[in-house]
């Protein structure tokens, strides 16, 4: 039987690690004020869908789970769409007046207001809006709501927003301006999920390299009046020796050479840096307004080898930006082959209205081109990934057990410090814990191997 009474919500995500983040600030903030959080959908009265706008392709997407979101309401008039994150700041108005396909709309940073949305909602029976963007809002004293965490991991958010403003990206439109959380509310959440046995924390941003707090800040006994990203890394890895610690994402404008000998000083801070390029042609990079070019990301890259040699290193390639010829391409690909990626995050690109790409440069790569262009990108990477995977073999892993491998749960699955996924036979290990690993064999994605005991 349902029981809607209950108050029970349901959130489905999309898009990046920062909506995930921000889904399990909402369900926190449903949760406090007496909603019930379900993982059936079919038992919820409110169904929250936390949106990404990145690519056209994600928003196709997101529009399709919305219409089945419709189909249930269709039959049960109770039911109330809540529409979420970065669509619902881009797309307000077209979700609302054409289709009427939602009840509530929160953007990114007005989650504290969804109650007061749903109480007025409920009250006056009309769509209701929140989607002002703010300077301030970092929800830094909302304590995360992990409902699909698995224990292990625990995103941390630092910061918010970007100023970057590259040409092609709807992030600095939907998630507003850069802002950077209190130094203290992010390591008492670091504490927290500590003592709450997670293993690791994955500090998150658009881009932590630029993470900054301005204002006086104490710790072991000093005060620091200006806190940068890597005093911030340095702070976690003293306070808590124990605790794994990875970051996302870095710009290569913004990284500097004090992260990477902080990076290299603590053990517990993960090694691997990812550190997207998007293009490997001048022309294209400064179409993109991305601030650097080929050569200064080589000498990142260099410099990175340089201070710690065992570093993995990522990345996010476009394909088929405005203007790109045959000759830009083939920058991106040699720079991929100088660089030699443990792996990366491959796209076409899509344009996305109201960028200034879209203003003012002309999509004027075919698609067919575009895809032809990211195939060839996906293929010199495959065999890069196998590389970086064949340099392991022999080798010993340290590894974080993150699960139990989906192809047998004989086998668990873990991460060594360079990110890279390591599978082993289960034994009597268990899920939280550290081990060394033998790698033994490899795939360009996986690395396979035995432990010790
Ligand atoms: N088209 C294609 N890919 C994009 N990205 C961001 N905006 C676009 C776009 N308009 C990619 C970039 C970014 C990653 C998160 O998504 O590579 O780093
Ligand atoms: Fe998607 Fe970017 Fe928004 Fe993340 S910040 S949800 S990637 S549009």
């Amino acid at each position: 039987m349902l029981n809607k009474n209950k108050m029970y919500f349901y959130i489905e995500t999309y898009g990046c690690q920062m909506n995930v983040a921000d889904s399990e600030i909402v369900a926190s903030i449903m949760v406090d004020n007496g909603y019930v959080l379900t993982k059936c959908i079919n038992k919820a009265k409110f169904l929250l869908i936390n949106t990404c706008s990145i690519r056209d392709k994600a928003e196709q997407h997101i529009i399709s789970r919305l219409l089945y979101f419709n189909s249930i309401r269709n039959h049960d008039s109770n039911i109330i769409i809540i529409f979420l994150g970065c669509m619902a700041k881009r797309l307000k108005n077209k979700i609302l007046e054409d289709k009427k396909l939602v009840d509530i709309i929160a953007g990114p940073d007005s989650y504290r207001d969804i109650p007061r949305l749903i109480q007025s909602f409920i009250y006056n029976k009309k769509y209701t809006i929140n989607v002002l963007l703010s300077r301030e809002e970092t929800y830094a004293d909302i304590t995360p709501l992990r409902y699909n965490a698995n224990g292990v991991n625990a995103f941390i958010t630092i910061m918010r927003g970007c100023d970057n403003m590259c040409t092609f990206c709807v992030v600095p439109f939907t998630r507003g301006r850069e802002r950077s959380r209190d130094p203290q509310s992010i390591i008492n959440e670091c504490y927290d999920v500590h003592n709450k046995g997670y293993k690791e924390v994955i500090l998150i941003g658009q881009n932590v390299d630029s993470y900054y707090w301005n204002h006086e800040f104490n710790i072991f006994n000093k005060y620091y009046s200006n806190v940068t990203f890597a005093n911030l890394l340095s702070f976690i890895a003293l306070s808590l020796p124990d605790l794994r610690i990875r970051f996302s994402t870095s710009n290569p404008h913004d990284m500097t050479e004090d992260v990477l000998f902080v990076i290299k000083q603590y053990d517990n801070i993960c090694k691997h840096i990812h550190l997207p390029v998007q293009s490997g042609s001048n022309k294209i990079l400064k179409k993109m307004n991305r601030k650097y070019t080929r050569e200064g990301y080589i000498n990142l890259i260099d410099k990175i080898r340089d201070i710690i040699p065992d570093c993995s290193i990522s990345h996010d390639i476009i394909a088929g930006f405005c203007g790109e010829n045959n000759r830009d391409h083939l920058d991106t690909l040699s720079l991929m082959d100088y660089v030699k990626y443990n792996f990366g995050f491959m796209f076409s690109y899509s344009s996305r209205p109201n960028t200034l790409a879209f203003r003012s440069l002309k999509d004027d790569v075919p698609e067919q081109l575009k895809k032809q262009r990211l195939m060839e990108i996906i293929k010199i990477q495959q065999e890069h990934s196998y590389f970086r995977m064949s340099q392991y073999l022999n080798s010993w892993q340290e590894v974080l057990v993150e699960g139990v491998s989906k192809k047998s749960n004989l086998f668990l699955y873990g991460r060594n410090s360079q990110n890279s996924v390591v599978v082993f036979p289960r034994k009597n290990y268990s899920i939280g814990d550290i081990l060394q690993v033998k790698i033994n064999s490899f795939t360009s994605a996986t690395l396979i191997g035995s432990s010790s005991s």
